[in-house]
């Protein structure tokens, strides 16, 4: 590691997967809080939008888990117990999301006399199974919660992140960012 460049940059892949990540949720918020919450049925019309984009969501974590399971994250300048918590929170963000998807697809179920939902307008929704006592209502109710401490973590973690690139200026943003030669890729070391 070079003395100038205490923070390498995190592997190209796990970066663009980083900022697709954070493209689509926010996507999925505006659409979740915005045009669902419209009168009469418009929860239902933008359903299929909505679990479309959670399905898109999905694969991305899924990708963005498998290339991160094949890299070394950017060497940090931090005690071990430190670096274990911060590992922690990350894993948090991503459990919270695998959360937030599943417990929506618990909480899908097609209206009555309406046609199912589609995905990106072709392919069906599997229909989820019944998990012990609790209906498809009240997995929708712990969707809904489960959003907003995912939404608490993202918020405590853009904090820090902009602590660490206004404060500490100690380059973990620049790990996480493109632009501006002069950082070796966590995949070259
Ligand atoms: C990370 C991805 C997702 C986010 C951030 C998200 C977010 C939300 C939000 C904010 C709401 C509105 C809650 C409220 O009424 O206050 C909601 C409702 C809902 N979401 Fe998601 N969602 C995601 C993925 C999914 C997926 C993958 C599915 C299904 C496959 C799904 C199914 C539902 C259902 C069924 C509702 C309830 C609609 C109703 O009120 O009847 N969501 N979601
Ligand atoms: C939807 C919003 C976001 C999510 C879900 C998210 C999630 C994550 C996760 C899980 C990691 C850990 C990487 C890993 O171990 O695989 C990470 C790293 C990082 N994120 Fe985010 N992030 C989000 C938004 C942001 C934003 C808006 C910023 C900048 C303002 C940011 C800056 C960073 C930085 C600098 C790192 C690298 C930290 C390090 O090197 O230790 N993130 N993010």
């Amino acid at each position: 590691m070079n003395k100038n460049d205490p923070h390498p940059r995190w592997a190209l892949g796990v970066r663009l997967l980083h900022w697709l990540t954070v493209l689509v949720l926010a996507f999925q918020v505006i659409v979740a809080f915005g045009p669902m919450k419209g009168p009469g049925m418009s929860t239902m019309n933008w359903l299929p939008v909505h679990m479309s984009v959670g399905v898109t969501i999905l694969a991305v974590i899924v990708l963005r888990l498998g290339w991160r399971a094949f890299t070394k994250a950017p060497a940090q300048p931090y005690s071990r117990s430190w670096h274990r918590a911060r590992t922690v929170f990350h894993m948090s963000i991503y459990a919270l999301i695998l959360a937030v998807l599943i417990t929506g697809w618990l909480g899908y179920r097609p209206m009555p006399f309406m046609p199912p939902a589609r995905l990106f307008g072709d392919l069906p929704v599997p229909l989820a199974p019944s998990v012990g006592p609790l209906s498809a209502r009240a997995f929708a109710f712990i969707h809904a919660k489960l959003v907003w401490i995912l939404l608490g973590l993202i918020g405590i973690h853009v904090a820090a992140a902009l602590v660490h690139l206004a404060w500490f200026r100690d380059g973990v943003m620049r790990g996480m960012s493109f632009g501006r030669a002069g950082a070796r890729s966590a995949s070259e070391q």
